[in-house]
């Protein structure tokens, strides 16, 4: 029960200090929405990181894109995955990773969380291949990578009470995560993610989809629309976890909104499961 943890660790309210945006985060982000920046300088910024350079040849590697031959540098690397992918997987690492080191028990759950965040990007990217050119697309995943940031706040600032809010099994009785963080900390995941995404200068559409991810559909947003499907059916197939496993969204309002047929659902939810077994190989195998 969550009763068993009252007390509130820390509450957000006007004078909460945002957490600053760690080094190689902030030089993506000043690229991110650069036409101009070369491979080159992406491959510099990526060599600085060691461990980013190794995360990025594993994925590279991995059975998710299965190249014909061993990826044995970035340069190669850059290429074969896209620009695109690259400052996404580079933003991921840096958020799940970097942003929260020195996590220990917790670091099963943010691992969960990182898994589940990328299966939705992977599925926002697939489902907006449809509708709009790669870089769209591109944009899609990121947008999934990103949508739960806030809880990654939530594990940075208070690891063992998140963890224990993250990790509940909740029953129709009891509140749902978002409305849990509401109470404990006086705001929800959605709200206090797009807050720092707007700190750390990410685009306003990626602050709108951490915004509004949970909340009624806005025939205006559609990449809010997909995001939420993307989610849902992530959720549904059991790749990683993200804690919200009341979240139930108007899925067939969501599939009306992005002129979704039967058939397109049905093989989205097919190229989730599809995945899955090469997402969790993927993340098992990290270091
Ligand atoms: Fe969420
Ligand atoms: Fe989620």
């Amino acid at each position: 029960m969550i009763a068993a943890k009252a007390t509130s660790p820390f509450r957000i309210d006007k004078n909460f200090d945002m957490p600053t945006v760690p080094l190689v985060l902030s030089r993506i982000i000043q690229v991110l929405d650069d036409d101009h920046s070369s491979a080159q300088e992406m491959e510099d910024l990526i060599l600085h990181d060691p461990s980013l350079s190794a995360r990025i040849l594993k994925l590279a590697n991995s059975a998710l894109y299965s190249f014909r031959s061993e990826v044995k540098t970035i340069s190669h690397a850059i290429p074969l995955l896209g620009l695109n992918l690259v400052k996404s997987l580079a933003i991921g690492v840096s958020v799940f990773e970097s942003f929260t080191k020195g996590a220990k028990g917790e670091a099963v759950h943010i691992n969960n969380l990182w898994m589940h965040s990328f299966g939705v990007g992977m599925l926002s990217q697939e489902l907006w291949k449809k509708r709009g050119p790669r870089k769209e697309a591109e944009f899609a995943f990121l947008c999934g990578l990103l949508h739960d940031l806030g809880k990654v706040i939530f594990f940075k600032k208070a690891p063992m009470h998140y963890s224990f809010i993250f990790s509940q099994e909740r029953n129709d009785k009891e509140p749902d995560i978002s409305a849990t963080e509401q109470q404990y900390y006086g705001v929800n995941h959605a709200s206090i993610g797009s807050l720092l995404a707007e700190h750390w200068g990410f685009p306003p559409e990626l602050c709108t989809v951490i915004r509004k991810h949970h909340s009624t559909v806005d025939p205006n947003a559609p990449l809010v629309a997909a995001v939420s499907l993307a989610d849902t059916i992530v959720r549904q197939t059991s790749i990683g976890r993200d804690g919200d496993r009341r979240a139930n969204p108007d899925m067939s309002r969501l599939q009306a909104l992005l002129r979704m047929g039967a058939e397109e659902f049905r093989q989205l939810r097919l190229y989730a499961e599809s995945r899955r077994k090469d997402v969790d190989d993927f993340f098992r195998m990290m270091p």
